[in-house]
């Protein structure tokens, strides 16, 4: 595997192997002595030219528990504010001798452009671009479903994980809000589809994208109908992105901000209809009050907390496949990630 760009492609083989690579990471950070020294002498490369919290820190902290040396370019303080291009740039990160450059743009295709234009040789992770995708969200959403609803980890997430080569197959997935403007949607569309998951959208009629009867899941418009009647095992609420919305509050989106929540926010009324298995989900961050309520946010069945704690296993393991693994298997998301058994047991 020599680039992570996008789910859409991704085989059930690579997506499992991403996940169970994850576990072990995952095991290993609940050491006294988090550090590995798989990545020492490599270098990587955060270029994040949009906003961010989770991804930005989770994958400096992934790195840097890796042993990766570590370069943070932020494009506010930066050349792009004078005018320097992505290309320029990338070029000056080839010349700096980058490994892997994770990369967030708010132009859908900045990740596949940087990969395939020539400019650098090193592997690109796509951290987020623009409404298109966001691989590593949807690997540690799956990856946090999986402990869960296959690999029993029990309420508080401490048990021992029994999910390691399992799939989601049979398990149903609400993702609900935003849908338009989501590529944390878009991503897990298809990658829980790969994994055998059921998966639903649930949206206003706006805020669902022309073309989405391609995708691999149902659409409903109606939420409270859909946790009554379907019954899902986990809810996956979207942040509403107003900062892409012209106008007021919901833009042309939607009529209210009230209104929005009374028919699509996710509360403990709602949380009370779906079987006590279930799980509540959100990639953050949160417009708490809107989208999802406080007591539901903080609900015992939230593993909101959880899942950005599973961003820095789930970032150790694309980092790791990416930079150790057998690049003649093929130059792409899709390729077989190859890693010996050996070398994954030595971690
Ligand atoms: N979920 C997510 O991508 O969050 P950040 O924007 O904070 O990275």
């Amino acid at each position: 595997m020599k680039h992570l760009l996008t789910t859409q492609g991704l085989s059930k083989d690579d997506a499992i192997l991403l996940l169970d690579t994850s576990a072990q990471m995952a095991a290993t950070q609940s050491r006294e002595n988090k550090k590995l020294p798989t990545l020492r002498g490599r270098t990587v490369v955060n270029l994040f030219y949009e906003d961010s919290t989770r991804t930005r820190i989770s994958f400096e902290t992934a790195a840097k528990r890796l042993s990766a040396d570590v370069i943070n370019f932020s494009a506010k303080g930066s050349s792009v504010s004078k005018g320097e291009s992505l290309k320029d740039t990338a070029l000056t990160l080839h010349a700096m001798g980058a490994d892997a450059v994770v990369v967030r743009h708010s132009a859908s295709g900045a990740a596949h452009q940087l990969a395939h234009a020539g400019w650098l040789d090193a592997g690109v992770l796509n951290a987020g671009d623009g409404m298109h995708q966001h691989p590593t969200q949807a690997l540690l959403d799956a990856f946090t479903i999986r402990r869960h609803l296959v690999g029993n980890v029990g309420e508080d997430g401490r048990g021992i994980d029994t999910s390691a080569g399992a799939d989601l197959a049979g398990i149903r997935v609400a993702i609900v809000g935003d849908v338009l403007h989501s590529r944390v949607a878009r991503s897990n569309v298809y990658l829980l589809h790969t994994l055998g998951a059921e998966v639903t959208l649930v949206a206003p009629p706006t805020l669902v994208p022309v073309g989405v009867e391609t995708w691999p899941c149902r659409v409903s418009y109606h939420l409270d109908e859909t946790l009554e009647q379907w019954q899902p095992d986990a809810v996956m609420m979207l942040r509403v992105q107003r900062e892409r919305m012209s106008g007021g509050a919901g833009g042309a989106f939607f009529p209210s901000p009230m209104e929005y929540s009374r028919k699509f926010g996710f509360d403990a009324r709602r949380l009370a209809v779906l079987p006590d298995h279930s799980i509540v989900m959100h990639p953050g961050p949160m417009n708490r009050g809107l989208e999802i309520s406080a007591a539901a946010a903080d609900h015992p069945r939230s593993v909101i907390v959880e899942q950005v704690a599973n961003g820095v296993a789930v970032r150790m393991a694309a980092l790791y496949l990416l930079l150790s693994g057998d690049d003649s298997a093929g130059s792409d998301t899709t390729s077989t990630a190859k890693t010996s058994t050996d070398e994954r047991n030595a971690l």
